[in-house]
């Protein structure tokens, strides 16, 4: 692979876009299922959160070389309305891990120009990171560069769920007649408006389902699963998803392939 290092007085590390990748049939939105940390620490006869560990370092990674080979939106599973089932060290030691990274990495965020925002029922996460997250999102609301949902907490289902009682709550207030609700009144009510949709969902450690995710969101998007696990996850990963991507013939139910400029 060819990544060759471009430097600027501004930022003396972008990652120039590998030469494999066509620049102009880029998604513009990437969804990240982050699998498989377990299984790497596992492999190598470690505890299960060391993965998690080395799994915030493969989600900076792939932040990074995002931003750098001008993705728009980077969407990441970090915690799913189901992963609360899992044993209580495991959940509390994710949960404290979100605090200390999001505390350890806001002002390089806020600084490399990342909107960041949170996706999931944020309510039953613990109270300090719950104002972590409030003071993330806002101190980076103005930012101009690559969007990064991180979904916390999150489930598809519940989202849709929400969407439809806010919908059904104005219809009951009289603000909207429910024979006008169509996609994209619908779409509205989802945590993710205002965002386009994934064009490209990568899923690693080799398992081919959705897990809940972005249920609506994925309806067209192109799916790549790597046997990679996530904390191996680098740019040689990322570039043979993108690869992987940029091979395909989106024709979204029609007969003819459609370029990115014609998707919007
Ligand atoms: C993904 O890795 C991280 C979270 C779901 C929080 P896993 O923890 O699911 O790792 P495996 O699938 O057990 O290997
Ligand atoms: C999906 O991974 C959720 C996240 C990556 C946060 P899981 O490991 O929870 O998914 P399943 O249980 O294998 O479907
Ligand atoms: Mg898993």
């Amino acid at each position: 692979m060819s990544c060759v290092q471009a430097t600027s007085k501004e930022n003396p590390k972008v990652e120039a876009l590998p030469s494999s990748l066509d620049a102009n049939r880029m998604p513009a939105h990437i969804a990240v299922i982050m699998d498989g940390n377990g299984r790497w620490a596992q492999a190598k006869g470690l505890p299960r959160m060391m993965g998690h560990r080395a799994g915030v370092e493969a989600l900076k990674r792939t932040l990074r070389l995002c931003s750098d080979w001008g993705i728009g939106s980077l969407t990441a599973y970090a915690f799913s309305t189901e992963n609360w089932s899992r044993p209580g060290d495991e959940v509390n030691f994710l949960m404290t891990l979100f605090e200390r990274v999001l505390q350890r990495e806001l002002d390089s965020l806020e600084k490399e120009q990342v909107k960041i925002r949170f996706w999931g029922d944020l309510t039953a996460l613990p109270k300090r990171l719950q104002s972590l997250i409030d003071e993330a999102t806002d101190r980076t609301s103005n930012n101009k560069g690559i969007h990064f949902n991180v979904c916390t907490n999150y489930g598809g289902r519940r989202e849709l769920v929400l969407a439809a009682q806010k919908l059904a709550d104005r219809s009951l207030k009289g603000d909207l007649d429910p024979a006008l609700i169509d996609e994209n009144i619908f779409a509205s009510e989802l945590l993710t408006a205002g965002e386009v949709d994934p064009d490209l969902l990568i899923r690693t450690s080799g398992e081919r389902r959705i897990s809940n995710f972005l249920l609506w969101q994925l309806a067209y998007a192109e799916i790549h699963v790597t046997d990679v696990l996530w904390p191996d996850f680098d740019a040689n990963a990322l570039t043979q998803a993108l690869v992987d991507f940029q091979s395909r013939s989106r024709r979204f139910g029609g007969l003819e392939p459609i370029a990115p400029a014609e998707q919007i």
